[in-house]
């Protein structure tokens, strides 16, 4: 019957559609859930109309916990289950830098946490500044405050003699004086080892990689949103410039840089194989954030439909959409809001 087709049309359109989500300032502020956000992902659950689940992913350049474990504090959060199968945070895509390097020096995080991430990825030899201190403390003049429990879990090791492969930042610095310091040493070093000095540091002795490229990020600070990694890439940049007179090679992973859509794209591809058995990404992907300059501007360019958000970074008023980076679905006070949107449209 006609009522029928249409209820099979319906069904056809709810797997040809996804959402990308991202997470800071659109699902969740830290450990609060945004409200709006859970009655938005059990619509996509299956609690809808036609009981479907529609897929979603949450693409996040947020860092810093192993994705098993952020997906259980997320799982927590939202009330909603979230599977490590359709998550990808900012260094996510970084496992495959394993094959490729052996000993590196991680940069950012909680204690050691991010050391745990990169194990976890494969990285054989992982070690942070505090591993760094406990050898030769004197390295970083303007050292930060380290606890007992940190200097007690560093790994006592001959630094001289260990040759480092890469530089791997994947969270925010906790010290950023050292972490500059060992950075830049190890920029300018004689292949990779820790009291060199290259006879020409600006031809580029080890590669460094940034797990993201975002400049602001909002935080419970009552004022404008924080400094976050993009900041701290930049001063990495222009101390490497000013110190050797060369241009930093670096590569940033995280949204908006293309690898962090493409990527999406796979993760996208096997969600639907596992809820709906369907071995394809679907054609109309929406993405909703709250940053212009890495949501917004990143999905775009990829050739999805955006939308912005008005729980985070975006402070725009009624009616505005950001002048550099408009949202090209629209603008929407909270997730909520703006999923009811796409499905009406779609379905
Ligand atoms: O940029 C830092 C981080 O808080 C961003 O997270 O989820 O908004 O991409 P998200
Ligand atoms: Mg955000």
């Amino acid at each position: 019957s006609q009522v029928q087709d249409m209820a099979q049309e319906k069904v056809l359109a709810a797997k040809n559609m996804a959402f990308a989500f991202d997470i800071d300032g659109v699902l969740a502020h830290g450990n609060k859930a945004i409200p709006q956000a859970k009655e938005a992902l059990k619509m996509l659950n299956g609690d809808n109309e036609l009981g479907i689940k529609i897929p979603y992913i949450l693409l996040t350049n947020g860092s810093g916990k192993t994705e098993e474990e952020r997906c259980q504090q997320l799982t927590d959060v939202l009330d909603s289950p979230i599977s490590v199968d359709q998550f990808i945070q900012s260094h996510t895509p970084m496992r495959a830098l394993s094959e490729y390097y052996e000993t590196v020096l991680l940069v950012g995080g909680e204690g050691f946490k991010c050391r745990d991430v990169a194990v976890e990825y494969g990285f054989k030899n992982v070690y942070t500044y505090h591993d760094i201190l406990a050898w030769n403390e004197e390295i970083s003049p303007w050292r930060a405050h380290r606890s007992e429990k940190e200097i007690a879990q560093a790994s006592p090791i001959d630094f001289s003699k260990v040759k480092f492969d890469a530089i791997l930042v994947f969270s925010d610095s906790r010290d950023y004086s050292t972490d500059f310091q060992l950075i830049i040493d190890l920029l300018m070093s004689e292949d990779g080892y820790f009291g060199t000095k290259s006879k020409n540091p600006g031809a580029g002795s080890i590669p460094i990689y940034f797990s993201q490229g975002d400049m602001l990020m909002p935080t419970a600070y009552k004022g404008p949103p924080r400094m976050t990694q993009g900041a701290f890439r930049i001063s990495i940049e222009t101390m490497y410039k000013a110190l050797t007179g060369t241009d930093l090679e670096r590569v940033v992973y995280g949204k908006p840089e293309l690898a962090t859509y493409k990527y999406a794209d796979e993760v996208l591809k096997s969600w639907m194989e596992e809820i709906h058995n369907e071995n394809k990404i679907p054609a109309n992907v929406y993405m909703v954030g709250d940053n212009p300059a890495s949501d917004i501007i990143g999905g775009n360019m990829y050739g999805w439909n955006t939308c912005l958000v008005r729980t985070g970074i975006f402070q725009g008023g009624p009616g505005e959409n950001d002048p550099k980076s408009p949202a090209n679905f629209g603008v929407f006070d909270h997730v909520l809001d703006a999923v009811k949107a796409v499905v009406r449209k779609e379905l």
